[in-house]
Formats: structure tokens, sequence, C-alpha cells
């Protein structure tokens, strides 16, 4: 099958925030406790920190991880988790039927954060909680001392304020699960209020609403311009979440569902501007995509699991070939919105719906980690816009090509990269783009995962069963790239001058 790519390199859809290359980690199952927390194991340091997950992680190379929920965060008591550990309470966590012992908390994170050369995206409890607990977190974090809050910090060993910069407004808080669920309404004004006290108390932080919790929620749209209407002023960011499946076995429908988190990306930029537009505003609102991955394989598994008991096995889904390929295809949506969506959190990072799995002797990556780990460290830089020419199929979600890719373009490197996922199933694509333009470039690398069995995955025994090798197939004369792209298979081809 043959297929084409068109780029122009004056037109560019924007450059890359590297905060769309962020992840997660939530108080649930065994992401934190056992995960990246995991004191008197050999494989920790002094500070209970795992040394093997940080190993991965720097593979990864992670720009902002979100904390600490999720649906953990609305009823939580960021109070509980600092201050001596034996005076810390141990709590019933109804989001996830467990028991919290707040043994890690909100300094250990901060530490944890500088050790694994991230940044925080902190999350506020507005379920439970609301705008005077949101400002005394904020005081605790990020003033320098002299009042309650700070000097409490101070007390805890932290002379120095975190300055944490990016904050969420309370978690999905359209969804009827979500522990203190509010209307569109009632949540517009409490963001807006909160945010407006926020930002009396820190001006220099950015501040993320919450949009819907994915695009099938009945309230999806007017959730987004209602919420909007009353906290645009306030806030920096809209969220946008969504987990895909296949639990019925079709692959060609799995692999399109990119379409619909393109849809989705579209509908929620147009509801922003209509708000913008009816505003008269010059505020432009960008998107955080704060939770995105596939989520399915742990769900029957986990109905079996005991109730109250602390850091249960949830949601450890294991991520199969074809899932990498989606993922990979997630990953060029976001890529094609890069002038609009600023921040996105692969959910999550660590033992829950993660690409890094741990058990008490080891960690290792899933298939998903490897085009998470291509995309963050290959694709820095602009974004070129990238016309695809593909032979399509039909789908649930509509015709879909066949071939999904995005081109970026790091000048300061010198450096084209294409990231491109074959999804037929059956017949390999011969690529061809047109690279006149940039002279003097050469094939550097063509890296290609492919697998012959969709279901293949990693595991702590075989955990190389599905990775990337360097054995693409691509040549660039005269400046035309051609590229061999096998059935099924996530690509990165580079460019360099
Ligand atoms: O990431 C798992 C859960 O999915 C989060 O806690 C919640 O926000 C979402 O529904």
């Amino acid at each position: 099958m043959k297929a084409s790519l068109c780029i122009d390199r004056h037109f560019t859809i924007g450059s890359v925030d590297k905060r769309i290359f962020g992840s997660f980690i939530e108080h649930l199952g065994r992401a934190v406790y056992g995960g990246i927390y995991d004191p008197g194991n050999p494989l920790s340091d002094e500070r209970g920190f795992r040394k093997d997950v940080f190993e991965l992680i720097r593979q990864i190379d992670v720009p902002v991880v979100r904390y600490p929920g999720g649906n953990f965060v609305s009823a939580y008591h960021w109070e509980d988790g600092v201050g001596p550990r034996s005076l810390r309470p141990k709590r019933l966590e109804p989001a996830w039927t467990a028991v919290e012992s707040n043994e890690f908390g909100l300094n250990e994170f901060m530490d944890w954060t500088k050790a694994a050369n991230t940044t925080p995206m902190m999350a506020v409890n507005l379920g439970t909680r609301g705008a005077e607990d949101a400002k005394n977190l904020l005081e605790y974090c990020n003033i320098s001392g002299g009042t309650l809050y700070s000097d409490l910090r101070r007390s805890h060993g932290y002379q120095d304020p975190h300055n944490i910069r990016l904050w969420c407004l309370g978690n999905e808080m359209d969804g009827p699960w979500q522990m203190g669920h509010k209307t569109a309404g009632e949540y517009g004004r409490l963001a807006a209020e909160t945010g407006r006290l926020m930002k009396m108390v820190d001006p220099d932080i950015e501040l993320v609403a919450c949009g819907s919790s994915n695009r099938n929620m009945s309230t999806f749209g007017y959730w987004e311009d209602q919420v909007l209407e009353q906290c645009y002023d306030q806030v920096d960011y809209l969220s946008l979440h969504t987990y895909y499946g296949n639990p019925q076995d079709n692959t060609p429908d799995f692999l399109a569902c990119s379409a619909d988190m393109d849809a989705f990306i579209s509908s929620v930029i147009s509801i922003c501007d209509s708000v913008k537009a009816r505003k008269r505003s010059k505020k432009q609102i960008c998107l955080s995509f704060d939770e995105w991955n596939v989520w399915y394989h742990s769900k029957e598994q986990d109905k079996q699991l005991p109730r109250w008991v602390q850091c249960p096995p949830q949601l450890e889904d294991i991520y199969n070939f074809e899932d990498a390929l989606l993922v990979g295809s997630m990953l060029i949506t976001l890529l094609r919105h890069a002038d609009r969506v600023k921040i996105a959190c692969l959910a999550q990072l660590v033992n829950v719906i993660a690409p890094i799995m741990t058990d008490s002797t080891g960690a290792w990556a899933q298939t998903i980690f490897y085009p998470y780990m291509h995309a963050s460290c290959l694709g820095r830089g602009t974004v070129l816009q990238t016309q695809i020419q593909s032979p399509c199929y039909e789908s649930r979600y509509g015709d879909v090509p066949y071939l999904d890719a995005v081109t970026i373009e790091n000048e300061e490197e010198e450096t084209l990269t294409i990231f491109a996922v074959n999804k037929n199933l059956s017949e390999d694509i011969e690529l061809t783009a047109d690279f006149r333009q940039y002279e003097g470039y050469h094939v550097s690398r063509h890296i290609v995962m492919t697998h012959s069995d969709l279901k293949a995955v990693n595991t702590k025994k075989n955990p190389n069963e599905v990775i990337p090798a360097d054995t693409g197939i691509s040549s660039l004369e005269n400046g035309i790239l051609s590229s061999h792209l096998p059935s099924k298979s996530w690509n990165v081809i580079i460019l360099k001058k």
C-alpha cells in the first residue's frame, strides 16, 4: 500500500510544550506504595524511593507529574500527609475503597519529583473541601514563611517554599462517581472563587479547570461552556480525560480511537473559543489533557479485590502490542494539536494503568513505555502541518487513514522527526515524503516497533518481547524520503543535517 506525507517548513502548527509528555501518580493501588515508594526494599534509597523506577522514568524524561489524584483527591486532607509520620492518621479512602496510611504525602512527593527530575502538577480537593483549604495548601507550599501554614511547612523541615506553579481545581467534578460531584453551575462558581483566592495568594500560578471526564458524558459541551462562562478569567487551562479499550476484540475500531480523541480536542477548542467570543476576551484558554491512556484489561479482575485494605493491586492493566500502537497514535494526536494542548498526562506512571511495572525485586517496561519514551525524548521542537495521503478504512469513528503521522522540526538539533503508525493489520506501507526544502539532511535512524502477535506483552520474566529496534528501512534521495512501514507498526524516522 502506498501513502505520502506533505509538509512545508513554513506551515507550522506550533512549538511543543514539553509538558504534553507528562504523567500522573495517584494514591491508588500500588502506584505510590510499592511503586515509587517502597521503604526497606534494597532497591530503594534512604528515603524509600525506588531507584530502579527512577532509572526507567529517566529514560522517558517525564517533565511533569500530576498528584495526588484523580478521584482520590476529592476527599483528601493534605494535612494528613505532612509532619511526623508517627502522627499521621490512617484514613478510609472511599474513592477506591481502600485504606490510606498517609506515610507518603506532599513533602515526600516534592522530594521525589526532584529526584525524578520532574515537576509537580498539584490537585486541590474541590469535592469535599473548597476555597479555604485550597488557599491553606497553597500557603503551605508557596509562601516562604511568617504565617501559620508557611511556618508549619518550615516546622516540617522544609525551609524553602516548594513553589508549585501548576494546580488542578479538583478532578472530574462532572462525574456522578466523584466524591462531592457538582453541577456545571456549582463547579464553575467554585472554580472561579477558588481560583481567584489562589491567585490572590500567588499570582504566578497556573490553574486548570475540570472539563468533562470524557466525550460521552451526557453533559459534555454544556459542562465546558457553563464552567468557562463562570471561571474564564481565573483559569488558564481546561482539562480533558479519555480512556479507550478493546473489550470486543475489534482491533481496527480500537486503533481508530485516536480519531475520537482528535474530535474531542477540536470540539473543546471550539467551545473555549466560543466562550472567548461571547466574552469579547483577549485571553485564550489552552487545553490540559491530564488523563489519557488505554484502560480496560484490569476492570473484571478489580471486581474481585478485597475492600478497605492498604494498596491493593488495582488497575494493573497488562498492556499488549496493539495498546502500544494506539498509545503511539494518541501521542501523534496530541502533537498535531500542539498549538492548543499544552499539558497532557499519560495516566498513570507506575503499576496503575502504567508504562512501568514493579514487584518487590524489580521494575520493567510495558509495551506502551516505548512510544511514550520516543515521543517525549525525540518529539520536542516545532510541529509541522503534516498532510497525510493514505488509503482509509471504515471504523466506528468514520473513515480513518491507515497511516497516522506527524513531523517535528528541532532547529537546535537540526533534526526532523516523523512519528508514524501503520494501522493496516496485513499490508505494509511504502511511504514517500518530499523534504527538498531541507538541504543536507540524511536518514539518521528509523526505529520500528512491530510484532506478529497483537496481544503480545512484556512481563518481568520476558521484558523484551515487544521492544523497538533500529531496523527500519528508509532512504533520503534528492530530498525525497522513502520509508517502509511494516503492517501494524510504530515508527520513528529521524532525519539529521
Ligand atoms: O486514572 C484513574 C482514574 O480515572 C482517576 O482517578 C480518575 O480521575 C479517572 O476517572
